[in-house]
């Protein structure tokens, strides 16, 4: 475990290039940021700026053309495939815009996947509590096609949760949700922050779901060009129309 001054998510100098010649793309230019444990961040930008490929390099799923990532003390660009792997599902959790639930397994069965993978049971007070916070405890046997999305995200978002990872990840977690089931998410997200000292980095394109943040970050190509608290969803929009019209 990190100290509380250092970061529990560290990048630096990230640069991430795509494709070669006439189309060649920088997709990330420099970055360097750190997260805090503990803290809920806002990752936001126009289409292609980069937020993806920052989140993939950053969690592990990618690795970055040059720079370096620390994840609970641990670099890693210095770890071969498979203790990547290992670190990315004992320390880090996703939750993407896709459920990605397994259909023929339940709710709870779901939730229990990451733990059950690495040969590990849930402590039953910690599965209670959990069910209990995503509020699916009348569902909990159900299979993810007698779930509504909102409630297929929670699953999502308690299957994040369960291995009590150092940092999760969630790319556009609302992307295919009604407002009202996105503002369960979001709060789930934010209680899970409050409540357990999570720490989630999310990117979204929606100033609302960044306003549930405490800090909010700007990308635009490749670079960050932003970086303060997060504010009301019209502070966020008013950061946002400066990004896409300066004269705004
Ligand atoms: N696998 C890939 N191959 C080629 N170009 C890619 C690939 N992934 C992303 N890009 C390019 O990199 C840039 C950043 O993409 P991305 O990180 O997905 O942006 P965002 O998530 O902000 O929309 C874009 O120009 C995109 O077209
Ligand atoms: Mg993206």
């Amino acid at each position: 475990m990190a100290s509380v001054s250092t970061p529990i998510v560290q990048a630096d100098d990230l640069g991430k290039t795509y494709g070669s010649g006439e189309t060649r793309v920088v997709a990330l230019d420099g970055v360097s940021v750190g997260f805090a444990a503990g803290e809920l961040a806002a990752i936001m930008g126009p289409s292609g700026s980069g937020k993806s490929t920052l989140m993939h390099c950053v969690a592990g799923l990618d690795r970055p053309d040059g720079g370096t990532v620390t994840i609970d003390g641990v670099q890693t660009g210095g770890l071969d495939d498979r203790r990547l792997t290992e670190l990315r599902r004992d320390r880090i959790g996703f939750v993407f815009q896709a459920f990605n639930l397994l259909p023929v397994l339940t709710a709870e069965e779901n939730i229990l996947l990451p733990l059950t993978i690495a040969g590990r049971t849930a402590d039953p007070e910690w599965l209670e509590s959990l069910i209990g916070t995503v509020g699916l405890g009348d569902r909990r046997h159900h299979r993810p096609s007698e779930l509504s999305g909102g409630q297929q995200q929670r699953v999502a978002v308690a299957r994040a949760l369960v291995s009590r990872p150092a940092v999760i990840f969630a790319d556009e977690p609302t992307g295919n949700l009604d407002s009202r089931s996105s503002e369960e998410v979001l709060g789930l997200l934010r209680r899970a922050v409050d409540d357990f000292g999570q720490t989630v980095v999310m990117v979204t394109h929606d100033a609302r779901s960044a306003s549930y943040a405490d800090r909010l970050l700007l990308l635009q190509d490749g670079r960050i060009v932003h970086d303060g608290p997060a504010g009301g969803s019209d502070d966020v929009h008013a950061r946002l129309r400066l990004l896409t019209d300066p004269a705004a």
